[in-house]
C-alpha cells in the first residue's frame, strides 16, 4: 500500500485526538512529514530521533511507534531530568533510550552523537525560565541561555537533519503598549489577581479600568496572563506560574537560529486557546485581537561552504 500524505493526515487525526495540546499535534504532524520526506529522499530506514525535554514521551513515542519501519528504535533518545516522567516513558514506549539528565549541561549533547531529527517541544522556554532568581528572570542572561542550548541542539544534527522547535512566542511591537480588557465575571477577575500576585518570571502590572471587571495592562503582561489562564485553579499552576512561555519574538528566533547555523525552512505562528480565552476575557481596545503566542519552526543545519 502506498501511504500518501492524506493517509498520514488521517492516521494522526485519529491517533492524536485524545491529546489536548494542539501544539504537540502540530509538532508531531510536522515531524512525521519530515521523516517521510527523508525516507523518500533515499535516507531509507534507520532514522535516529532525539527529543530534548521529552516529558512523558508522548511526542517521541508517537513518532517512533507511528513510523516503526522508518526508525532505528534503539537509537532514538529522549532526555528529561524528571525521573517520574521517564518512568512513564519506559512503561509506555519500551525499547527507546530514555535518559535522565540536564540537556543544558556543557558537553552532554555532544556525547549523544548525531541525529536525523531533533525535537524541542515546549522545552526551551523552561531553559529560559530556569534562570529565575529572586522572583524574576534576568532577561538577557536567560535569552543567552536559551540560545546557547539551541546551538547545542543544532550541533546534534547529522547531515541534512532537521530541528523541530515548538514553543511560546513573544508577540511583536512595543510590549509596554497598554490594553483595556473586561473579564467575563468576578471569578475570572479574581483569577487574574491570583495570576498577577503569583506569576514569577515577570512583575505583572495593571490598573483598574472603568467598571469592577475592567483593567488596563501592558500587552506583554496580557500575553502572559492569557497563555497561563488555562492553568489557574489547577494543580499544574504551581509549576506553570514559574515559567514564561514567551522569550523570543519571531525576529529574535530568526536571529538566534541564524547565529546558531540553522536555516529556517518553514514556520507557523499560532494562537492556541482563543476559544477558552474568549470565555474569560474580552479585549476592549479597538483593533486588538488575541496574540499569536506560539511558534513552530522547522530548520536544517546550514549547508557546509563549497
Ligand atoms: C512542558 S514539558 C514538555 C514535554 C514534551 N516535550 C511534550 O511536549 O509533551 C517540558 C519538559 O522539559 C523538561 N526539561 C526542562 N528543562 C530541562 C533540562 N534542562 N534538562 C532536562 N529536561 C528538561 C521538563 O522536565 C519537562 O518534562
Amino acid at each position: 500500500m502506498v501511504e500518501t500524505d492524506a493517509f498520514w493526515d488521517f492516521f494522526w487525526e485519529m491517533r492524536l485526538r485524545p491529546m489536548e495540546n494542539l501544539g504537540k499535534r502540530a509538532a508531531i504532524q510536522a515531524a512525521s512529514r519530515l521523516m517521510r520526506q527523508m525516507a523518500r529522499s533515499g535516507r531509507g530506514s534507520g532514522l535516529r530521533l532525539l527529543e530534548l525535554g521529552c516529558g512523558e514521551g508522548q511526542i517521541l513515542g508517537a513518532l517512533v511507534d507511528g513510523h516503526a519501519q522508518l526508525c532505528d528504535r534503539r537509537a532514538c533518545v529522549g532526555v528529561d531530568y524528571n525521573p517520574r516522567s521517564l518512568e512513564r516513558c519506559r512503561q509506555d514506549y519500551p525499547g527507546l533510550q530514555w535518559l535522565e539528565d540536564d540537556f543544558t549541561s556543557a558537553g552532554y549533547l555532544e556525547a549523544l552523537g548525531r541525529f536525523d531529527l531533533v525535537l524541542m517541544v515546549n522545552a526551551l522556554h523552561e531553559v529560559f525560565s530556569s534562570t529565575l532568581s529572586a522572583g524574576v528572570v534576568d532577561v538577557p542572561a536567560a535569552k543567552q541561555r536559551a540560545e546557547t542550548t539551541l546551538g547545542r541542539a543544532a550541533a546534534c544534527l547529522g547531515a541534512g537533519g532537521w530541528l523541530v522547535l515548538f514553543d511560546g512566542l513573544e508577540p511583536p511591537g512595543d510590549p509596554r503598549e497598554s490594553l483595556r480588557v473586561r473579564f467575563a465575571n468576578a471569578a475570572s477577575r479574581r483569577d487574574f489577581e491570583t495570576f498577577a500576585r503569583q506569576y514569577r518570571p515577570f512583575h505583572i502590572t495593571y490598573r483598574p479600568g472603568e467598571g469592577p471587571l475592567e483593567v488596563e495592562l501592558p500587552r506583554r503582561d496580557f500575553t502572559r496572563y492569557i497563555t497561563k489562564s488555562i492553568f489557574l485553579g489547577k494543580g499544574l499552576w504551581q509549576t506553570e506560574r514559574l515559567e514564561s512561555y514567551q522569550y523570543f519574538t519571531q525576529d529574535e528566533f530568526h536571529a538566534a537560529f541564524e547565529r546558531q547555523g540553522l536555516v529556517i525552512r518553514e514556520e507557523r505562528t499560532l494562537t492556541m486557546n482563543a476559544v477558552k480565552w474568549e470565555q474569560r476575557v474580552t479585549i476592549l481596545t479597538p483593533g486588538v485581537g488575541f496574540p499569536e503566542e506560539h511558534i513552530l519552526i522547522l530548520a536544517q543545519g546550514a549547508a557546509p561552504a563549497q
